[in-house]
């Protein structure tokens, strides 16, 4: 999905709705991108996400199946298709078309839903509420804005590329995976793992309207940069010297990479937000089950726990307490 657009609509709260899918696109071994055409959906914005599970109607994810199971006590085992409780998934992008509003999210297969979810066809229902969280705030005065995805923390960061087009800031993204077959981004010509971190900046075709170059790394070398984004940051850093009061940095990953950019760009004083993810019960600040603990200098102990659906999960980075975190 290549343009970048903020629907409008007349609900003024997140809902839960039911949408069909309109499309799902195997990205690389085990990501995937489902794209879900809904009537209309609340003004949203990157960094915000959806929380997704089956409709519960026949199609319910209460739906029981009867499986033979000879390892079972009583010769079969009682399965559902689906999970009980919804799931978060980033946007990572919205288009608004003449037959309704097409969301996309991108995801890995990593347990039942996920499986669910690559199990899905054209025209399957799914229940979502959305938008939900809060969004990465853009700097009217920072120009540039490097984005820092690990893993499945880049499709936060393919809409704020749009978004960053838009505002005609200068954004380049750097996708951190553990192999190429785990790289969820297509690339424009194949790329053999560089030494060097200037010769590392590709570009792809799905930020090709963005025009947002990609800087990869990956852990076994397979493609870009050999090793960890870390390092590829720092490279790149050293090598085009930019203006620390020019730069905002964005990150959404694995929280070891998110905690090792607040450090980075606190150590230069240039502006950070992470995208934290927690498992997620309700997704609507109810539950409580999300926390994550953020500086507070009017508590006593100096920190509280705020809610990463309903207050995050976009925060400050340097009042992330980590240690909390880890
Ligand atoms: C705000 C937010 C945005 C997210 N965006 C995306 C996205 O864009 N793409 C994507 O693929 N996933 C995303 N996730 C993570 C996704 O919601 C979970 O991986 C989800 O649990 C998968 O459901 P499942 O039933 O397939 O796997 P589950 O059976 O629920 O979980 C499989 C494994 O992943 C672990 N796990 C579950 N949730 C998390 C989490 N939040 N952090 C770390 N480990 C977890 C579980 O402990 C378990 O080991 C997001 C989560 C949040 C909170
Ligand atoms: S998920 Fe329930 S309060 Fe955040």
């Amino acid at each position: 999905m290549a343009s970048f657009m903020i629907t409008t609509n007349n609900s003024s709260i997140p809902r839960i709705q039911v949408g069909k899918v309109h499309s799902l696109t195997q990205l690389c071994e085990e990501h995937y991108r489902l794209t879900i055409q809904v009537p209309n959906l609340r003004e949203a914005l990157p960094g915000q996400f959806v929380h997704l599970c089956a409709p519960a109607n026949d199609d319910s994810p209460y739906r029981i199946v009867e499986n033979k199971d000879d390892t079972h006590h009583e010769g079969w085992a009682t399965q559902c298709r689906t999970p009980m409780l919804r799931r978060a998934f980033s946007i990572a992008g919205i288009v608004t078309t003449p037959d309704g509003i097409l969301v996309d999210v991108i995801f890995r297969v990593v347990g039942k839903a996920t499986r669910w979810m690559a199990s899905l066809v054209p025209g399957d229902p799914v229940s979502l509420l959305a938008p939900l969280g809060n969004s990465f705030p853009i700097s009217s005065t920072r120009k540039k804005a490097w984005l820092i995805a690990g893993g499945v923390g880049l499709p936060p960061m393919l809409w704020l590329a749009q978004a960053m087009n838009n505002k005609e800031k200068q954004a380049t993204l750097f996708y951190g995976a553990q192999s190429s077959h785990l790289l969820a981004l297509d690339l424009d010509h194949d790329t053999h793992c560089s030494p060097d971190a200037s010769q590392a900046v590709l570009s792809s075709p799905s930020l090709a309207a963005s025009n947002v170059p990609v800087v990869i790394s990956t852990d076994d070398g397979s493609v870009g940069l050999h090793g960890h984004i870390g390092a590829a940051i720092e490279a790149h850093f050293a090598s085009v010297a930019p203006d620390p009061d020019d730069l905002v940095m964005y990150t959404c990953g694995p929280e070891r990479m998110m905690r090792f950019v607040a450090d980075f760009c606190s150590a230069r004083n240039i502006e950070c937000y992470v995208c934290v993810e927690r498992a997620m019960a309700c997704g609507t600040g109810t539950c409580q089950s999300c926390v994550v603990a953020i500086r507070d200098d009017t508590d006593s102990q100096g920190w509280r726990y705020k809610l990463c659906c309903a207050e995050g999960p976009v925060f400050n980075a340097k009042t992330v307490v980590w240690d909390t975190v880890l």
